[in-house]
C-alpha cells in the first residue's frame, strides 16, 4: 500500500467515523427529556406547561365538545368548563363572538392558559363551494385541489376556524356507501396524489399562519370498505390489502405534514378502528412517525360498546386511550373516566403526558399560543378570484362520458330546452358536506344559461325534486321539448342523498327521472342528459336514450358558468373517472386493480345467459369470472373521459427493459392533438407486476400528468420512477419490490392497452 493509499484510507475512515458520530448525534436528538442533547424549544416549552398542569387539566386538553345549533346563548356550564381547563377544542361554533369569548376565557382565565383549537368540517370548500371531493379527483390536477383548499382555508379562518377534519381519503369502492363522494374514488396512487394536494392547501406553506387550517387524515382506517356499502358498518381487510390500498393515502398524508388523523367508525378486522392499536400506535406513530394528534370520530369511542367490544363507557375510554387515541369528539368518555382509570393503573399519568404533548404540539405549530384570535374581516368571502378558482375546478372536474355524432359542443343560437330538477338547484348542486355555503351565492345551469342572449331557453322543470315520482309536470316538459332544437335534462341525486348515512342499495335515478327520460326521448329531439350526483348513477336503458352523457357531480357555487362553458365548449372536458363506473349494482364492488384470479375472462369465449341453450348441459367451458346477466365490463372504465378533441400517443420507450432493483427508470410518449381543439389530457402510466410471491393486481395506476396542447400540437411526456415504486407489502409483512417481469401500458384509461411496454426486473 503506497502512501496515497493510506491516505485516501485513513480520510475515507476519518469521513465514516463523522458519519457515524452524526448518526448517533441525531438519533440522540429524536430522543426525549432524558437526552443530554437540546431539544426542539416547541418540546421545551410543552415541558414547563406539562411540569405546572394538574391531571385535571391534563384530561381537559383531550376533550372536544360542540354546542348545539339550537341553543344561541354560549351556555354558562360549557364557559365555566372553558374556565377549568377541561376543554381542549371545539367544534362548530360558528358564532365568531362565541369563539372568541371561549377563547378568551381559556387564554385568560384558565389554570395554563392553553388555547382552543376551532374545529369544522370544510370539506370542499368553506363559503365559495368547489366540487364535491370525488369530482376534484376527477380533475386528476392536484395543483387545482391544492389551490381550493387553500381559498377553503382563507375563508374559513375568518370564523377563528383553524383545524378543518379534511381530507377525506378513505379508498372508496362502492358506490352504494354515500361517502364516495367524499372522496378521492377507488385508486390508491390518486387518492394519494389528492392526499397530498389537500394538506398542503389547506395547511399553506407555514402551519403558524392565520390563515391556515390543520388538515385531518380521515378516516383511519377502513371506512371504505364498509361491508355491503352500509355506512359505519365493519371493514374486513387482510393486511396486505390494507397495506397495499387502504394506507397508502395516509401514509402519503403522514408524509405531507398532516397536523391529525381521525380515526374511523368501524371495526377493522375484529377491533373498532378508536381502539386499535395496530394501526394507531404501531403503524402510524411507530411505523410513520406521525407526531401530530389523533381525534376520534364523533361519539366514536363510546359507540364500542354498541360494538360489543366495551361493557361500558369506562372500559371503552381505557381501550382507546392505551390504543393513544388523543382526543375524544363530543363524547365524554375521557373526561368521566381517566381519572379513575389512572388510579387504578389501568393507565399511566405518564403515557397521558405524551397523549397532551401531542395535541399541545400541534397548537404551537399553529401558531395560537403567540396568536389566539382571529382576523374576523370577512370581506374576502366569494372572492372574485374564489369563484374563479371554483369555476375552473368545477369545469376539469366535469366528465364527458358519451357523445354521439359529436353532438356537443352545442352551436350557437340553438334554441334549448332545459329540463330537470337539478337544472335550478342551487342548493343541491353544492353536495354533501356544504355548512357553510349558501345557496344565494350558487349559480345554476338554467341562470348561466339565460343570462346568455346567444341561446334561446325554454324551461321546464318536468319533476320538482330528484325522487320526485309525480307525473304531472311531464306534459309541459315534452311540449317544451317539442318547441326546441335540443334537450338539456339537468337529472341526478339531491345532496341529501349521499354523504354519511346516505348509502343507497339501488343507484339508478331516483324518482321518475327515468320515465320522464323515455318519455322526451319519443319526442326525437336529442337529449344531452347532465348528471349531477354523489356518486356513479347506473343508467341502464336510458343510455341508449340520450346523445351524450355529462357527469358534473356536485360541481358547487360555479356549476352553472362551469357546465355552460363546458356544454358550449368554451371548455373541451378533460376530466376523467377516479371511479369504475358500474353497469349494475349486482357489479358493485367493482374496480380496475382487481387480482387476475385462476380463471380470467376470456372476452370471445363469455356467453350471456340469454344465449345459453335451454336445457344445457353444465359444463366448465368459458367457466370465467364474470356475470352471466352482466358480463363483466364495468359501464365506463377508471380513468375514462372523453373531450372535444382526440389525441394520438406515439413513440413510446423506456430508458432500459433490463433496469436493476433500485434503478430509476423512465418512460417517454409524444402525445398528440389530433382534433381540432385546444384541449387537455391526462395521460396515464399503469403497470403489472406479472409474477410475485403474492398475487398482484391486474394493471396498478403509477403516474399521471395533464397536459393542454393545442389542435396539431406535440409533447413529449416524461414518467420517472424508482422501482421502490413497484413494491408491495409481502408476504413476510414487508415492503419488497421482486425481480421478474413487468408490463408498462401508456393509456387514456385503465382499459386501454393499446401501448403497452415490457421489462424485466434483475
Ligand atoms: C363524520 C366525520 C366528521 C365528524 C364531525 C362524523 O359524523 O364521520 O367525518 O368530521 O362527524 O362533523
Amino acid at each position: 500500500m503506497t502512501f496515497l493509499h493510506l491516505k485516501v484510507y485513513t480520510y475515507r475512515f476519518l469521513i465514516f467515523g463523522v458519519f457515524v458520530m452524526m448518526l448517533s448525534c441525531d438519533s440522540k436528538i429524536s430522543e426525549t427529556s432524558s437526552s443530554n442533547y437540546p431539544k426542539d424549544p416547541v418540546e421545551n416549552k410543552i415541558d414547563s406547561i406539562l411540569s405546572t398542569m394538574s391531571l385535571e387539566e391534563k384530561i381537559g386538553q383531550t376533550a372536544q365538545r360542540g354546542k348545539s345549533s339550537r341553543v344561541k346563548e354560549l351556555p354558562k356550564d360549557l364557559k365555566d368548563a372553558v374556565r377549568k381547563g377541561q376543554i381542549g377544542s371545539f367544534l362548530n361554533i360558528m358564532n365568531k363572538e362565541d369563539a372568541k369569548e371561549l377563547q378568551r376565557i381559556a387564554v385568560e382565565e384558565s389554570p395554563s392558559k392553553i388555547p382552543l383549537i376551532f374545529a369544522r368540517d370544510v370539506i370542499h370548500g368553506f363559503k365559495t363551494i368547489f366540487p364535491i371531493p370525488l369530482g376534484q379527483a376527477a380533475s386528476f390536477n392536484p395543483s387545482l385541489v391544492q389551490e381550493g383548499s387553500r381559498i377553503a382555508a382563507i375563508e374559513a379562518s375568518t370564523y377563528g376556524i383553524r383545524w378543518t377534519f379534511a381530507p377525506m381519503i378513505d379508498i372508496s369502492r362502492d358506490p352504494r356507501w354515500g361517502r364516495i363522494a367524499e372522496s378521492a374514488g377507488e385508486d390508491p396512487y390518486l387518492t394519494s396524489r389528492m392526499a397530498e394536494a389537500y394538506v398542503k392547501g389547506f395547511q399553506g406553506e407555514d402551519l403558524a399562519s392565520p390563515t391556515s387550517l390543520a388538515a385531518c387524515a380521515k378516516h383511519f382506517i377502513g371506512y371504505g370498505a364498509a361491508e355491503g356499502g352500509r355506512d359505519y358498518n365493519t371493514a374486513n381487510i387482510n393486511d396486505n390489502l390494507l397495506h397495499n390500498v387502504y394506507l397508502k393515502p395516509f401514509k402519503t398524508a403522514v408524509d405531507a405534514g398532516s397536523a391529525t388523523f381521525m380515526t374511523s367508525f368501524n371495526d377493522l378486522n375484529g377491533i373498532p378502528a378508536s381502539a386499535n392499536s395496530y394501526i394507531l400506535k404501531d403503524i402510524l406513530r411507530e411505523e410513520w412517525g406521525f407526531d401530530g394528534f389523533v381525534v376520534s370520530d364523533w361519539n366514536s369511542i363510546i359507540e364500542m360498546v354498541n360494538h360489543g367490544y366495551a361493557k361500558d363507557q369506562k372500559e371503552a375510554a381505557e381501550k382507546s386511550i392505551n390504543a393513544m387515541l388523543d382526543m375524544e369528539m363530543t363524547s365524554t368518555s375521557y373526561h368521566d373516566h381517566l381519572k379513575e382509570l389512572i388510579q387504578e393503573d389501568k393507565f399511566s399519568e405518564k403515557e397521558l403526558d405524551k397523549i397532551v404533548r401531542n395535541i399541545l404540539r400541534i397548537k404551537f405549530r399553529l401558531g395560537l399560543f403567540d396568536n389566539p384570535y382571529f382576523d374576523s374581516d370577512d370581506t374576502i368571502l366569494y372572492d372574485k378570484k374564489h369563484l374563479t378558482a371554483a369555476q375552473k375546478t368545477a369545469e376539469e372536474s366535469i366528465i364527458l362520458l358519451k357523445n354521439k355524432n359529436n353532438i356537443l359542443p352545442l352551436g350557437a343560437k340553438s334554441k334549448i330546452a332545459i329540463i330537470g330538477p337539478l337544472a335550478d338547484a342551487p342548493h343541491e348542486q353544492l353536495g354533501t358536506w356544504t355548512f357553510d355555503g349558501e345557496k344565494e351565492h350558487t349559480i345554476t345551469p338554467l341562470q348561466s344559461f339565460k343570462s346568455d342572449d346567444e341561446y334561446m331557453v325554454q324551461y321546464s322543470k318536468g319533476l320538482s325534486y330528484s325522487r320526485d315520482k309525480s307525473e304531472n309536470d311531464f306534459g309541459d316538459a315534452i311540449k317544451t321539448a317539442k318547441s326546441s332544437d335540443i334537450i338539456l335534462f339537468f337529472a341526478g341525486e339531491e345532496a341529501i342523498l349521499s354523504g354519511e348515512a346516505h348509502s343507497r342499495a339501488d343507484i339508478n335515478l331516483p324518482g321518475a327521472q327515468e320515465e320522464l327520460i323515455t318519455e322526451l326521448h319519443k319526442t326525437g329531439k336529442p337529449i344531452i342528459l347532465v348528471l349531477m350526483a354523489g356518486r356513479p348513477i347506473t343508467l341502464g336503458n336510458i343510455k341508449d336514450k340520450v346523445d351524450a352523457v355529462l357527469m358534473a357531480w356536485h360541481p358547487g357555487t360555479m356549476g352553472g358558468p362551469a357546465l355552460k362553458n363546458i356544454i358550449t365548449g368554451l371548455v373541451s372536458p378533460s376530466a376523467k373517472l377516479p371511479v369504475t363506473w358500474p353497469k349494475e349494482v349486482g357489479q358493485i364492488p367493482i374496480h380496475y386493480n382487481h387480482k387476475n384470479t385462476g380463471r380470467p375472462v376470456i372476452p370471445e369465449e363469455f356467453v350471456h345467459m340469454d344465449s345459453i341453450p335451454i336445457g344445457a348441459w353444465q359444463s366448465s367451458l368459458g367457466n370465467t369470472s364474470h356475470y352471466l346477466d352482466a358480463g363483466f365490463l364495468p359501464e365506463y372504465p377508471f380513468g375514462y373521459g372523453l373531450g372535444y378533441s382526440s389525441f394520438k400517443y406515439s413513440n413510446f420507450s423506456i430508458s432500459s427493459t433490463n433496469p436493476k432493483i433500485g434503478e430509476t427508470i423512465t418512460v417517454k410518449v409524444l402525445v398528440t392533438n389530433t382534433g381540432d381543439v385546444k384541449a387537455k389530457e391526462t395521460v396515464q402510466l399503469y403497470f403489472r407486476d406479472m409474477v410475485g410471491s403474492l398475487t398482484r393486481p391486474v394493471k396498478e395506476l403509477l403516474r399521471f400528468e395533464k397536459i393542454i396542447l393545442n389542435s396539431g400540437e406535440s409533447k413529449e411526456v416524461e414518467f420517472t420512477f424508482s422501482t421502490n415504486d413497484l413494491a408491495f407489502y409481502g408476504p413476510d409483512k414487508k415492503w419488497i419490490t421482486e425481480s421478474g417481469n413487468f408490463k408498462l401500458w401508456i393509456a387514456k384509461h385503465a382499459l386501454d392497452e393499446e401501448n403497452e411496454l415490457e421489462f424485466i426486473l434483475e
